[in-house]
């Protein structure tokens, strides 16, 4: 069966998780913690990068940093993973989902506006599929309105819009390292802070509320609890692993996206003759490969398309289950408008295997398989 992912693996991580070992400092913010944090504020010209325990927690750090309230509103897409929501569900918010559109699965910058009440505080830009959102325009109605932006870019790692890495656009940008992420350290992720102002605020909160960070740079001769916090560090040892990878960033991604390209040119027939549909990517946009998604008729003919390729060992999957829809999306938020794209197109999508490395052979394997179910 040729799987759908495979964590991202490069050989010097076994050296680097070493010598965290040998320097005695596998708690957080050791050497590789630094190297990988300074990595990604000059490869993306952020101005501050910290790695957290998962794109989940980055998102909880960036909740925390909008200071809600009880009752504030905070607008976000419902095809999204339940991280996006969730994050801001702790931090007291309700939620107010928006439609999306359906050529990149991302929230709907047109229908934006609407859903902004005197409670609206912050606006969640998922890129989904590692394809940026409008953000052009999310960020002039967050301007208009005092409103904070989010990105939740757990899938955006090295793609851009405009020129600019996703992640540093909004206010607070959220990287994922997950294993099924383009870049790993088995869970992690990272907290982009594009606001100086919230530098420190973020430190504290990071390092269970005390200023810590301060003192190892020698700021304060003692440090002490200063406000509410939680442990977001990883040890050492994952940002070793993430390390190896970083190091040979261009090279993943120019693997992921001769695969996309792949794919898209081999499939590209299939979306001529209206059988099925496939990525645009927005042309002031680069992405990084990060998912290959095709779209079937509907919801029975998807069934059939991944039990037909698991029948042909290509193992493809679904994606979202829109989150209005669910228990806790039902508890914790509402719909606002009307639902043009959002369970439609979410029904209709399936993703095909793309990892770092996946072979030729089993690459035309997964062509051939999608070829011929459509072709029959
Ligand atoms: C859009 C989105 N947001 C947030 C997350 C959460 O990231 P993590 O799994 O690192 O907590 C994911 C990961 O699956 C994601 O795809």
């Amino acid at each position: 069966m040729i799987s759908f992912n495979y964590p991202p693996y490069v050989e010097t991580a076994l050296d680097y998780i070493q010598q965290a070992v040998a320097s005695h400092k596998i708690c957080g913010d050791g050497q590789f913690t630094k190297k990988c944090n300074q990595w990604l504020e000059e490869r993306f010209s952020a101005q501050k990068a910290l790695l957290t325990t998962s794109g989940t927690t980055a998102l909880d750090m960036a909740a925390l940093l909008c200071d809600l309230h009880p009752g504030d509103e905070v607008i976000l897409p419902s095809y999204t993973f339940s991280s996006t929501a969730t994050a801001f569900v702790l931090a007291g918010a309700k939620l107010v989902f928006v439609d999306i559109r359906p050529d990149t699965m991302n929230i709907d910058e047109n229908k934006i506006e609407d859903a902004i009440t005197d409670k609206t505080k912050v606006i969640v830009a998922v890129h989904y599929a590692g394809v940026a959102c409008e953000m052009d325009a999310i960020m002039e109605i967050a301007k208009k309105h005092n409103l904070f932006v989010v990105e939740d870019a757990a899938q955006g790692v090295m793609s851009t819009y405009r020129g600019r890495a996703l992640g540093t656009i909004g206010d607070f940008g959220c990287y994922s390292f997950h294993e099924t992420k383009n870049y790993s350290m088995g869970e992690g992720g990272a907290l982009i802070i594009n606001r100086p102002e919230y530098n420190e605020r973020a430190e504290i909160l990071r390092e269970k509320g005390t200023n810590r960070s301060k003192f190892f740079r020698g700021q304060v001769d003692k440090y002490t609890w200063v406000d509410f916090g939680d442990s977001y560090l990883p040890s050492d040892l994952n940002a070793a692993y993430l390390w190896a990878q970083l190091e040979v960033a261009d090279k993943i991604n120019e693997d992921r996206l001769h695969t996309w390209n792949c794919y898209h040119e081999a499939f590209q027939p299939l979306a001529d003759a209206g059988k099925i549909e496939i990525p645009v990517i927005p042309a002031h946009c680069t992405h990084n490969a990060h998912m290959f998604w095709l779209k079937c008729k509907d919801l029975e003919e998807r069934t059939k398309l991944i039990s037909y390729l698991r029948e042909h060992d290509v193992y493809s999957v679904f994606h979202y289950i829109p989150l209005h829809s669910a228990p806790a999306g039902l508890k914790y938020g509402r719909f606002h408008g009307k639902d043009e794209y959002t369970t439609k197109e979410s029904e209709r999508l399936t993703r095909l295997p793309l990892y770092y490395g996946l072979s030729e052979a089993d690459r035309e394997q997964v062509i051939e398989a999608v070829r011929s179910f459509f072709e029959t």
